[in-house]
């Protein structure tokens, strides 16, 4: 049967049609929110040891904290924790608004969550890999960032903040 005289009912035809626009409109949808709105995955970032990730010198998160790239731009590395106790280090940090801070946040023991209230960072922080996002503080505020996968006895004392000035 060649192609010309190959029957397509005009209702299949019609759904057809509709399921490509379909397709087009949810592709569109995602590179808006992807190149436009900065809505991101988190991505896994790098895979470390976590045995001593913590404590080797030429790992940032034997001294985790805030580092200032450029002006207003941030990296922020985190060490979420259960043992010795179950904790965020550093548990706060301060930015100025508008300031835009890309979390690496990684933990040596077991299996966490890292959500910052009133944004749309929430991701898991799993031992041996570095979790990364990037969130644009751009309302002052306490920002406080808690731990969302259950990790132990601490799991709910376990949480810290990001304080954005004015
Ligand atoms: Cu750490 Cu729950």
């Amino acid at each position: 049967m060649s192609a010309q005289n190959m029957h397509i009912d005009s209702y299949e035809r019609n759904w057809m049609i509709f399921s490509f626009i379909l397709l087009a409109v949810f592709a569109s949808a995602i590179a808006v929110a992807a190149f436009g709105m900065e809505i991101q995955v988190p991505a896994p970032e790098e895979r470390v040891d976590p045995g001593t990730v913590a404590t080797d010198p030429n790992s940032p998160w034997s001294n985790p904290g805030l580092r200032e790239i450029a002006p207003g731009k941030y990296d922020a590395y985190i060490l979420a924790r259960a043992v010795p106790q179950w904790e965020y280090l550093p548990k706060e940090i301060t930015v100025p608004v508008g300031s835009r801070v890309t979390f690496y946040v990684t933990s040596p023991d077991v299996q966490h969550g890292f959500k910052i209230q009133d944004t749309n960072a929430n991701f898991m922080v799993l031992p041996g890999q570095v979790s990364k996002l990037t969130v644009t503080f751009d309302k002052p505020g306490a920002y406080n960032f808690i731990c969302t996968e259950f990790c132990g006895a601490g799991h709910g004392v376990m949480y810290g903040a990001v304080i954005v000035t004015p």
